[in-house]
């Protein structure tokens, strides 16, 4: 705890691995002074997902005006912060460097400490910003459009890791099934809107378990499962319910990373689980996860969902807690688009 006589520690925090450019003021590990998102989809929709290049390109353009933003919504200047904290992988390479280049050119200048963020121990952190009672350790499972993990988060920054995807991530597989039901991207929002009116039950599309590995996910398969059913229907003439597909499709994963994460925390002896990543942000997992958590009597944590896609904030919070730890990067921090989790 920190006493109110110390002076405030803000991190200026910056993020650009993919779609979204971002950038955030955080007090004190904990309290967002300003969140300021950029988002590209709109511009990526056009071509079903996000094309590298044009990501890069859009992130030079945005990302002096989004640091401008966040500085001026906090009432903050550069030089009353105290470090600047950015994501360097994984990600896209193009895209992350953007952030890297920016934050060490605003390191440099202001003479301010770079601290280099891993972008899954971000999406990790964005529990910390609405759960203030949260801290290590406590099981977490990371499900995003590129990552899909199971962690104990042992302390901040610290995580053991339990299983990981075989193939696709859990995201990925909500944006493929939703181009093969012609939803566009991304997938995730417009499947958890869609299955609001269709059947779960409709299709018994399989819930994979991979062998030897209890707490590893594989998601390919049921992407195929589904993408023979509608070829199947297309075939035959069968009428197709995108709804029952989206409903039924979701279904299935929820369920999986629903009796994962228990069954991990149950073995484990672990009473705390919180999930992050854009996939959290999923209606029906949240109150799956929620109704499991409380039978099991296990605290269910999970931040909302403008703090579970992609954002500054989470980084800020890293940040934050890689400062108090002393980490710091060189004026040399490069962009590391397939960085490992537990790695520097
Ligand atoms: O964490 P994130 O913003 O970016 C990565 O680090 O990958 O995650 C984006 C992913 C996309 O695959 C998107 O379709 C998915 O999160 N997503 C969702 C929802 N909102 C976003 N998936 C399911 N339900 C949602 N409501
Ligand atoms: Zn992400």
């Amino acid at each position: 705890m920190r006493n109110s006589m110390e002076k405030d520690i803000l991190i200026l925090a910056i993020e650009s691995s993919c779609d979204e450019t971002a950038a955030a003021v955080i007090k004190n590990g904990r309290t967002v002074l300003s969140n300021v998102i950029s988002s590209q989809i709109d511009l990526h929709t056009l071509y079903g997902g996000v094309v590298p290049e044009i990501a890069s390109r859009k992130h030079i353009e945005k990302i002096n005006q989004v640091i401008e933003e966040a500085l001026k919504q906090a009432e903050t200047a550069l030089e009353d912060v105290d470090a600047i904290a950015v994501t360097y992988g994984p990600g896209l390479v193009g895209a992350l460097l953007v952030g890297v280049a920016e934050a060490k050119a605003l390191a440099y200048a202001a003479k301010k400490p770079l601290i280099g963020v891993h972008h899954i121990e971000g999406h990790v952190s964005a529990n910390y910003i609405e759960n203030k009672e949260l801290e290590p350790p406590f099981l977490c499972e990371i499900i995003s459009g590129g990552h899909t993990h199971l962690v104990i988060v042992k302390d901040y920054g610290e995580f053991e890791i339990l299983g990981r995807t075989r193939d696709d991530a859990a995201g990925e597989a909500f944006d493929k099934v939703a181009r093969a039901i012609g939803l566009g991207y991304p997938g995730g929002p417009k499947i958890d809107r869609l299955s609001k009116e269709g059947n779960s039950q409709a299709i018994p599309f399989p819930r994979a378990k991979v062998a030897d590995a209890a707490y590893d996910f594989s998601f390919s398969g049921l992407k195929s499962a589904v993408l023979n059913y509608l070829n199947k229907c297309r075939m035959t003439g069968e009428e197709i319910c995108e709804a029952d597909v989206a409903a039924s499709f979701q279904q299935s994963v929820v369920d999986v990373l629903v009796d994962t994460a228990i069954r991990a925390a149950r073995d484990k002896g672990i009473k705390k689980l919180a999930i992050a990543g854009g996939v959290a942000s999923n209606q029906t997992l949240r109150n799956a996860m929620a109704a499991a958590c409380e039978k099991e009597g296990i605290a269910f944590y999970h931040p909302s969902p403008i703090f579970c896609t992609d954002n500054a904030a989470m980084i800020g919070v890293a940040g934050y807690y890689e400062y108090l730890k002393g980490t710091r990067s060189g004026l040399d921090l490069n962009a590391v688009p397939n960085l490992k989790l537990g790695e520097r």
